[in-house]
């Protein structure tokens, strides 16, 4: 797909130029410059547009659990399915013998992304666990 691209120079002191072209070396040979000021603005745009109440995000939440605690298993399953419409799918992983690891997939608006997510995070015996967040696919 060809894109128009408009151009502009930006000014930069020595130091912090030097400093980004490693940072431009560290993320590899099929990225240069341009490449990765844009990767830089669509990250700032995706946080910009996630912490924006009322925006429609994408979550992963990741938690870790021991599978022998008690009822968690049935606790996290019925929160799951309280909140099926923001919730698209889960890969539930056993570890080892005791521990799981589950990758909650979620939709819809932030903020009730984030209490999902927290209600998840609270809930006795999730040992661990992180939210990250996206947007529905805006700013490619
Ligand atoms: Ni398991």
């Amino acid at each position: 797909m060809k894109q128009d691209l408009m151009r502009f120079s930006v000014a930069m002191p020595e130091e912090l130029l030097m400093e980004f072209d490693q940072l431009v070396a560290r993320r590899g040979l099929a990225k240069n410059r341009s490449e990765v000021v844009r990767d830089l603005v669509r990250e700032a745009l995706i946080e910009s547009k996630c912490s924006m109440p009322g925006s429609i995000v994408m979550g992963t939440l990741t938690i870790v659990y021991s599978h022998h605690s008690n009822d968690l298993q049935e606790k996290l399953h019925s929160i799951q399915h309280d909140y099926f419409e923001n919730i698209v799918s889960t890969v539930h992983v056993h570890i080892d013998a005791h521990t799981c690891l589950e990758v909650i997939v979620l939709r819809g608006e932030v903020t009730l992304v984030q209490d999902v997510a927290n209600l998840i995070l609270g809930t006795k015996g999730v040992q661990s666990g992180k939210l990250v967040l996206t947007t529905t696919g805006e700013y490619m």
